[in-house]
């Protein structure tokens, strides 16, 4: 059984992350979508809110799950008995630090492998962190989250 790990802060989860995940699914047996657990990092949507969005988001895709953790991702990884992180790659400039957390991941356990998959190119400029921003500042986001993130943002922008 091939499971992998999509491991991400998902504040909040945009078209880009579901296109992953979606892709991701049918690569693997089962995907764990794991939201990072940090309240020191001051999250928009508490891991609550991150995690009811995700689970809409997926509610299709019958091999994934939706999942929190909190400590070192590769300890999370081998608790759940995954082999593999999934990560996306939008861009180079993406590459210097997911390379670095790739080869330190792997230095802590050499028995889990970190897969990228590149984002489709119509997600390729698109980040939580702008989404938020646009959003908080008043610009339309309708077009890159789903209606209920639009929803949520809508709401605490008010
Ligand atoms: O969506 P993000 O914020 O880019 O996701 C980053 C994340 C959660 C994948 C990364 O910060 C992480 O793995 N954090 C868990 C703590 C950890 O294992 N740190 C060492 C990474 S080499």
């Amino acid at each position: 059984m091939k499971t992998a790990v999509y491991p991400g802060s998902f504040d909040p989860i945009t078209y880009g992350h579901i296109d992953i995940i979606d892709r991701g699914s049918r690569l693997f047996d089962n995907v764990i979508v794991a939201v990072l657990n940090n309240p020191s990092k001051a999250p928009l949507f508490n891991t609550e809110e991150r995690l009811d969005m995700i689970r809409k988001a997926t509610a299709e895709l019958r091999n994934v799950e939706v999942d929190s953790f909190s400590g070192l991702l590769i300890d999370y990884v081998d608790q759940r008995g995954a082999n593999t992180v999934l990560k996306g790659l939008r861009a180079v400039s993406d590459f210097e630090y997911e390379l670095q957390m790739a080869l330190m991941n792997r230095k802590l356990n050499r028995n889990v492998e970190t897969v990228f998959m590149m984002t489709s190119s119509r997600y390729s400029f698109l980040s939580s962190s702008l989404v938020k921003e646009v959003a908080r500042l008043g610009g339309c986001v309708k077009e890159l989250v789903p209606d209920y993130v639009f929803e949520r943002l809508l709401e605490k922008n008010k």
